[in-house]
C-alpha cells in the first residue's frame, strides 16, 4: 500500500476548495433506491466510501455513472436485497441500505456491518428503529434478514442520538403509511443534507437540524437531485493543518457553523479566524496554546471526528489539554505514533491528557482509522524532519486530493506507490517496451 512522505515545518498559504462531505453523501447514495428513477447527486467526492457505496448500489441493480464530481444513480431496476459480506466489510455506513431497501421491496439481508476499528459499532438502535416501523429481523448466521410487507408510521424515541439511526428511520419512514415522527434525533449537519435529498424526491420530512423528525410517509417518490453540503471535518482538518504547521489559508466552502466547537477552541489556542458565506480565512503564527478541556459530544458539540485531529495540532503547540472522548471506546489511535514523534500524551480511559510539544521529530507513522491518520498528517506538517505514514487506505476514505492540496499550500508531501505497485508499474511498462 502507498505511504506520504512528509518533510514538516513548511507554513501553509493559499487556498483550498472543500469537497463533498463523506457522511452526507452516503446516505443520500443509499436513498436513491428509493425511487424507480435517475436520481442526479452534485459535489459528490472521489472517495473510497464514495465508490464501494456505488458498488454496493451497482450490486442491487441500479446503474451508477459518474462524471466532474457529479453521481448519476439510476434505480429502475433493484434485482437484488442482499448486500453481499464483502461489500459489508468495507465500511459500516453499508448498513444504511438497510431502511431504503427494506422501504423498496420489503425485506432486506446484510451481514454485521464492518468499518473503521472505532471500539464496538452495534446496530441495535438502527434494528429498534427499524423495529418500531414493523419490520422483522431474524438472524440466519452471519446474516440477518430483515421483511416487512408494509411498514407503518411510528414515534421512534432513540435511546441515543446515534446518526445512522437517524438516517435509516428516515429512509424507511419515507414508505411507511402515517405519519413518523423520530425523537431525540441526532441533529448533524449531514441530516439536514438528507432531509434536503429527501425533499428533492417529494418526501415530506421536517425538523432535520433538531431533535425531532417529522416524516410523512406514504407519498409517490420521484428521482431527486441535490448538491452536497462541504465535509465539515475536512475543513476541521486544514484548520488544524494549518493552525499546527502555521500560516494563512482560505478554505472555499468552508462553513464555519458547522464546526464552531473547532473554530472556537483553534481561537483559543491563539488563531486567527474570519468567515463569509463563502469561505473561512485561518491564520496561525505562533505555537498552539493549551485550552479548556474538550468534551466529544453529538452535534452541536464537539465532534468526535475532529477530536483525533485538533489533538495533534495541540500535541505540536505549548500548554496542556484534557480531552475527553465520549463517543466512541477506540479513538485514541493516533496517539502511540504520535509518541513516537516526541508527543506527551497519556491516556486514561475516556480521558487523553496532552502536554504540548512544539519540537516533534518525524518519524514511521502508521494510520488504523481515517481520523487518526488525518491526525498524523496534521502532525508530520509540523515536525522537524522526516515522517512516512502508511495506512492510507484508511485516509483515502475521507480525503480528496490531500497531498495535491497540501503541496499547493506549501506542504513538502509526496505520495510514495507501494513496491509492488511500483513493479507491477514497471513490469507493465517493460511488457509495453518489449512490445507484448
Ligand atoms: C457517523 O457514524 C459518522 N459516519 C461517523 O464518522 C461519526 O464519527 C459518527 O456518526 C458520530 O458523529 C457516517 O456518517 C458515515 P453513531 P455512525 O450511530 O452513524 C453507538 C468518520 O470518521 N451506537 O452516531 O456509525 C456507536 O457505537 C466517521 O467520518 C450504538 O450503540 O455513528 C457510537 O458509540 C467515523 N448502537 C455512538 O453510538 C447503534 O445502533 C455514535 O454512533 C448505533 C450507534
Amino acid at each position: 500500500m502507498d505511504s506520504y512522505l512528509v518533510n514538516g515545518k513548511n507554513p501553509l498559504n493559499g487556498s483550498v476548495s472543500i469537497h463533498g462531505a463523506k457522511n452526507s453523501v452516503l446516505p443520500i447514495l443509499a436513498g436513491t433506491i428509493l425511487v424507480k428513477g435517475k436520481s442526479v447527486i452534485r459535489n459528490c467526492p472521489n472517495l473510497s466510501d464514495v465508490f464501494a457505496t456505488a458498488r454496493i448500489l451497482e450490486h442491487l441493480g441500479c446503474v451508477v455513472s459518474w462524471e466532474d464530481s457529479v453521481m448519476t444513480v439510476d434505480a429502475t431496476d433493484i434485482t437484488e436485497t442482499k448486500i453481499p459480506e464483502s461489500l459489508m466489510q468495507e465500511m459500516r455506513s453499508s448498513v444504511l441500505f438497510l431502511g431504503a431497501l427494506i422501504a423498496r421491496t420489503g425485506e432486506a439481508t446484510i451481514s454485521c456491518p464492518g468499518g473503521c476499528e472505532l471500539g464496538p459499532r452495534p446496530i441495535d438502535l438502527h434494528v429498534k428503529s427499524l423495529k418500531r416501523l414493523g419490520v422483522t429481523f431474524e438472524e440466519d448466521g452471519d446474516n440477518i434478514r430483515c421483511k416487512a410487507r408494509q411498514m407503518y408510521g411510528r414515534k421512534i424515541m432513540l435511546d441515543f442520538p446515534s446518526v445512522g439511526a437517524t438516517e435509516n428511520a428516515m429512509l424507511a419512514a419515507c414508505s411507511a403509511k402515517g405519519n413518523t415522527i423520530i425523537c431525540n434525533a441526532a441533529r448533524e449537519p449531514e441530516i439536514v443534507d438528507l432531509q434536503g435529498f429527501l425533499r428533492s424526491m417529494g418526501a415530506k420530512v421536517w425538523g432535520a437540524g433538531s431533535n425531532t423528525i417529522l416524516i410523512e410517509g406514504g407519498h409517490l417518490l420521484h428521482a431527486g437531485e441535490y448538491s452536497v453540503m462541504p465535509d465539515r471535518i475536512v475543513t476541521a482538518t486544514y484548520m488544524s493543518a494549518v493552525a499546527a504547521a502555521t500560516g494563512e489559508v482560505e478554505l472555499i466552502g468552508g462553513d464555519l457553523q458547522t464546526i464552531a466547537p473547532v473554530a472556537a477552541t483553534l481561537i483559543e489556542a491563539g488563531c486567527q479566524i474570519q468567515s463569509d458565506r463563502k469561505k473561512i480565512c485561518i491564520e496561525s503564527k505562533f505555537p498552539l496554546k493549551g485550552v479548556r478541556p474538550i468534551y466529544t459530544a453529538p452535534y452541536p458539540g464537539f465532534p468526535t471526528d475532529a477530536q483525533p485531529i485538533v489533538m495533534s495540532a495541540l500535541a505540536c503547540g505549548v500548554g496542556s489539554t484534557v480531552f475527553i472522548e465520549s463517543i466512541f471506546t477506540n479513538r485514541y489511535s493516533q496517539v502511540d505514533s504520535l509518541r513516537r514523534m516526541g508527543a506527551a500524551i497519556q491516556v486514561d480511559g475516556k480521558k487523553a491528557h496532552v502536554n504540548g510539544n512544539p519540537f516533534l521529530k518525524g518519524a514511521q507513522l502508521e494510520a488504523y482509522d481515517l481520523r487518526g491518520g488525518a491526525a498524523l498528517i496534521v502532525a508530520a506538517l509540523s515536525a522537524e524532519g522526516e515522517s512516512e505514514i502508511t495506512g492510507l487506505q484508511f485516509i483515502d476514505r475521507g480525503y480528496e486530493k490531500l497531498e495535491e492540496n497540501l503541496q499547493f499550500l506549501g506542504a513538502d508531501i509526496k505520495r510514495i506507490k507501494s513496491e509492488a505497485e511500483v513493479n507491477a508499474l514497471f513490469d507493465l511498462d517493460v511488457v509495453k517496451a518489449l512490445g507484448g
